[in-house]
């Protein structure tokens, strides 16, 4: 079954061909950071105009790389939810008008979903496993059951890690994306040029839950509170030093969660999951097999989207045309189950 997989939900037009769910044959990621770096951020206006002009050329390279032609599509997925709505609705409509012209199936697929499916496109994973989804927007400790059964075990109380990271590296001018700019800085940086506070947890959360503005807020404006006198503030160390208490808030509730769970399996997914150092951290823990997807697929691509919708088309569930998109993660069906598990 060839997959036709669109994503548009932030700043990348994406869309990839994959067959049975695994098989990537092709995978079309256009970035659009060049037109975002001035503003150190995206501009949600520009993505959605940038997402209009390049989804066609986007979506017929896919098929070109892969070697394909529409006819050989069995179902068409794309993104609705969460993300830009204006980026979201660009893809989302290409990928309904296009199965209706065609008369494919159509599936819509929940982002969440595919940045966790992204580590089975290249690996043999079995459920059940605890899964860390990072990224711009969530950070999401749960155990995860299925491709679309998430019990979700903590999630943070307020920035996404991602979003920390991108706060920080736009106040210090570090570049754009944050996370990246800042994972390239700190390795030439010292994670003890200061000891930012890892935050506790209060009444009304699991011992799950993860928080970042605090951190970022002791970064941003606080820092001399933290600061190891020994040490330069250069943006390396200051990179360092963040990036080693943001990774270890992870790292510590994930080992948390398999010694409680009895869970073994780590696996990741989202674009903080491309992070050098939370990929070594957790990699050496000896207890847990981590499984992280290649940086390709870290970061958001169709691929994910059209592993997701073969699981769905092959039960045989479709989307109706009638689906629509939303900013919001949405917790129901073809999204994560609401459970939030050990509440304090
Ligand atoms: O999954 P993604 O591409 O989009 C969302 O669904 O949000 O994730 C983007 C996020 C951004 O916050 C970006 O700064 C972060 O992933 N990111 C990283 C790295 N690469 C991307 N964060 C830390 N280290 C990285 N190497
Ligand atoms: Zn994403």
């Amino acid at each position: 079954m060839n997959i036709l997989g669109i994503e548009s939900s932030c700043d990348e037009t994406a869309c990839a061909v994959v067959r049975d769910g695994r098989e990537i044959l092709s995978n079309v990621i256009a970035t659009q950071i060049p037109f975002h770096l001035d503003y150190k951020g995206v501009v949600p206006e520009i993505a959605s105009r940038k997402h209009t002009e390049w989804i066609l050329p986007v979506v017929k390279l896919a098929l070109k790389e892969a070697g394909l032609t529409l006819k050989d599509i069995d179902g068409i997925a794309a993104t609705n939810r969460p993300g830009l709505m204006g980026a979201l609705l660009v893809g989302f409509t290409f990928g309904k008008t296009l199965a209706w012209l065609t008369g494919k199936p159509f599936i819509a697929v929940n982002h969440m979903l595919g940045h966790m499916y992204a580590p089975h496109l290249e690996n043999d994973i079995s459920y059940p496993y605890i899964g860390l989804l990072v990224s711009g927007g969530h950070s999401i400790i749960s155990r995860v059951n299925s491709f679309e059964d998430f019990e979700v075990l903590g999630t943070t109380i307020d920035d996404a890690v991602g979003e920390a990271f991108d706060k920080v590296a736009k106040f210090y001018d570090f570049g754009y994306p944050g996370g990246v700019a800042i994972d390239r800085l700190a390795k030439n940086g010292n994670p003890d040029a200061a000891d930012f506070p890892i935050p506790v947890i209060h009444k009304g959360q699991t011992p799950y839950d993860v928080s970042y503005s605090g951190l970022k807020t002791a970064v941003i404006n606080q820092i001399d509170q933290f600061w190891n006198k020994d040490y330069p503030k250069t943006p390396e160390n200051i990179a360092a030093a963040f990036q080693e208490t943001a990774v270890k808030i992870l790292v510590q509730k994930v080992i948390k969660a398999c010694k409680e769970t009895g869970l073994k399996t780590v696996v990741a997914g989202g674009g903080v999951a491309a992070n050098s150092r939370l990929r070594s951290l957790l990699g050496e823990e000896k207890e847990i097999n981590c499984i992280f997807p290649s940086l390709r697929l870290c970061t958001d691509n169709g691929a994910m989207i059209a592993g997701v919708a073969y699981h769905y088309l092959k039960r045989g569930e479709t989307s109706p045309f009638s689906t629509t998109c939303s900013p919001r993660v949405q917790m129901f069906k073809h999204g994560l189950s609401v459970k939030k598990q050990g509440g304090q």
